[in-house]
């Protein structure tokens, strides 16, 4: 593994409480000492994945879905079954297709925070996405390292598709995109987000599966871990006995055996696993 643009800090820790999610074996301990056994177990990886959700983006001002206590998430003001499924589309593709408008125009007007920074130092990593941004592939632009391909389980708010699946796609300006159309072939043009009761990408779900089952860590930032079946590459992970470091704000429910969770936010975690990490990794 090769890490870029890292010096070797101990940083000092923000106000983020670490809790190990076994915590009859290990007990709440300090955050120095747990970002350093979390910043140790990356180093020795060898075939490590980052598997992010919502929270990844919340810090650049993207509304997550379900945050407890959160009253801007999502699917707290929003009707899922009106805005994320096809017969919510066709019962009013207008308000669909306005209301995904109005998500990438927010997008076009954030920036990547100091977690996709922080990821996006981690050269060699398989990073597996349930968001539908791309401010990971923008972090790594910004950072001048490769963009490596990022495997997004739920689409990407940066394309278009043809509701009936012609195979006509397009890509989208996000601080313009077009009102609803209709695909040459006379169907609707929709977003290319995955909606309730619709695959993920087959493609991209079978190279999260590999990838996962040959991972030795995973780690986890800003997910709820309730909707399957992404989230069930966490399951997949802890069962195969792969480390698993939780970064999320709130308790993940994510248990096992080799699980670490960090609570806090992940733009000021992971800077700090980061500065750690640094210093077991070669000049
Ligand atoms: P959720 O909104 O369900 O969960 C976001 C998680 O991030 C919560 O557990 C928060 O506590 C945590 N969080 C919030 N801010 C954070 C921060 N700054 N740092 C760390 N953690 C933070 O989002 P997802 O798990 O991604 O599906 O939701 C999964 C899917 O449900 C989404 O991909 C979306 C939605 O329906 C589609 O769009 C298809």
């Amino acid at each position: 593994m090769r890490l870029s643009g890292l010096t070797c800090v101990i940083a000092d820790t923000a106000d983020s409480a670490v809790h190990v999610s076994n915590i009859l074996s290990f007990g709440l301990l300090n955050v120095n000492k747990q970002l350093e056994r979390a910043a140790k177990m990356i180093a020795d990886a060898v075939h490590p994945v980052s598997f992010s959700g919502a929270g990844l983006s919340a810090e650049s001002g993207i509304a997550t879905f379900r945050d407890r206590g959160d009253e801007d998430a999502l699917w707290s003001k929003f009707d899922p079954q009106k805005l994320a499924s096809q017969e919510g589309f066709l019962a009013d593709p207008e308000m669909v297709t306005a209301w995904y408008n109005w998500r990438r125009k927010t997008l076009s007007e954030v920036q990547p925070n100091s977690a996709h920074l922080a990821l996006a130092k981690l050269h060699g990593w398989t990073h597996i996405t349930q968001n539908v941004d791309d401010l990971l592939e923008r972090s790594m632009d910004l950072s001048g390292v490769d963009v490596s391909p990022i495997l997004h389980l739920h689409g990407t708010l940066l394309e278009d598709h043809c509701n009936a699946n012609c195979g006509h796609t397009e890509l989208i300006d996000l601080s313009c995109a077009p009102a609803l159309r209709n695909c040459d072939c006379g169907s609707y043009m929709r977003p290319s987000v995955v909606w309730f009761g619709e695959s993920l990408p087959a493609q991209v779900l079978q190279t999260a599966l590999q990838k996962t089952e040959a991972a030795d860590l995973m780690l986890v930032v800003g997910t709820s871990a309730q909707v399957y079946p992404a989230a069930g590459l966490i399951d997949i992970a802890v069962e195969k006995g792969a480390e698993v470091i939780v970064v999320n704000k709130e308790p993940s429910g994510v248990n096992g055996a080799h699980v670490l969770e960090l609570i806090g936010p992940a733009g000021e975690l992971l800077p700090q696993l980061m500065d750690r990490l640094a210093c077991y990794m070669p000049e």
